[in-house]
């Protein structure tokens, strides 16, 4: 094989108690990249479509992820990287994700697949760590693994990849804002009050709990954020209403989608995610903030190959 394309899909990190340790992997909304096999060794991006973004190796999120593993598994070949965005940076649902996992995915691909899909998100991460500072793993892990994935340890890197119900829907409202992951993390405490942690891990266990046995009302209740939300929220206009809004409009819950400004709900069935994603939109329509909306299914396979020869 010498060329393979496919899609990078979006994810939504945090699931509001998991602050960098839970991820969801999106349909269909995601980027289109290209990896080809060259005899001229190393990493070049070769072509960036719908984004304005650094072409040098070093410079980009996807060039670094690649480095990384190609540290690891040395080889002769080079690889040539075309990405084509769709995902806008600062969205809060996993832009600079997609890149690095792509990146990683597509050459993994191309070697004969010398590593597993969680071997792989060690190398995306250095991705996630050029885009935003830190090298958290709860965007790259979805997106390579598909569906909902907990991060269990970092270090050692330990993931779990968790069952979920097939009804089980996300809506997300991106308001057309960029807000940079290194800016939202900057507002965070570096410690967290016990009373906090305490219902937070009780949360996450209990999602953890409702994902497993299909408790859509556990799901609901367990989609609390007592410690980053909080900090958050002001970062993003009309947070508040646009999340009462879902709720009250028969979302299970809804919280902020990774790093922000992005807004998700999950619910229970498609229609109720469109309705949730609707209302979501009459909120921001109020405030006359341009948006776009998704709804989506957990998407259980991560990245899709969409040709290869
Ligand atoms: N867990 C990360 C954060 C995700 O919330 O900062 C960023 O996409």
């Amino acid at each position: 094989m010498k060329t393979i394309r496919f899609f990078c899909p979006a994810t939504i990190a945090n699931l509001s108690c998991g602050f960098d340790v839970l991820g969801l992997c999106l349909d269909k909304v995601g980027d289109e990249m290209i990896v080809h096999k060259t005899s001229q060794p190393g990493v070049r991006i070769t072509k960036i479509t719908g984004a304005e973004l650094p072409m040098e190796t070093e410079n980009n999120v996807a060039g670094v992820a690649a480095l990384s593993l190609l540290q690891q598994w040395k080889t002769d070949y080079g690889f040539d990287i075309e990405i084509h965005k769709r995902i806008k940076a600062g969205s809060g649902i996993g832009s600079s994700a997609a890149s690095a996992a792509g990146a990683v995915f597509g050459i993994n691909a191309l070697l004969g697949s010398p590593f597993e899909a969680a071997e792989l998100v060690k190398f995306a991460m250095q991705g996630e760590k050029l885009a935003g500072g830190s090298a958290h793993a709860d965007n790259v892990a979805p997106a390579l693994l598909g569906g909902i994935t907990l991060i269990r340890s970092y270090n050692p890197l330990d993931i779990i990849r968790i069952e979920s119900p097939v009804e089980l829907y996300a809506a997300v409202i991106h308001p057309q804002i960029e807000l940079k992951t290194s800016d939202s993390r900057s507002v965070l405490k570096q410690q967290v009050p016990l009373k906090s942690a305490i219902m937070q891990w009780g949360n996450v266990g209990g999602l953890v709990a409702g994902l497993y046995t299909s408790d859509y009302d556990l799901i609901g209740r367990s989609l609390q954020d007592h410690i980053v939300e909080p900090l958050r929220s002001v970062l993003i206009p009309g947070f508040h209403e646009v999340k009462n809004a879902a709720i009250s409009n028969g979302a299970l819950g809804a919280g902020i989608s990774g790093a922000g400004p992005s807004v998700f709900a999950l619910c229970k069935g498609k229609q109720s995610a469109e309705i949730a994603a609707a209302a979501m939109g009459v909120v921001l329509d109020q405030m006359d903030l341009p948006y776009e909306t998704h709804v989506s299914a957990i998407n259980p396979n991560g990245i899709k190959i969409l040709s290869q020869e």
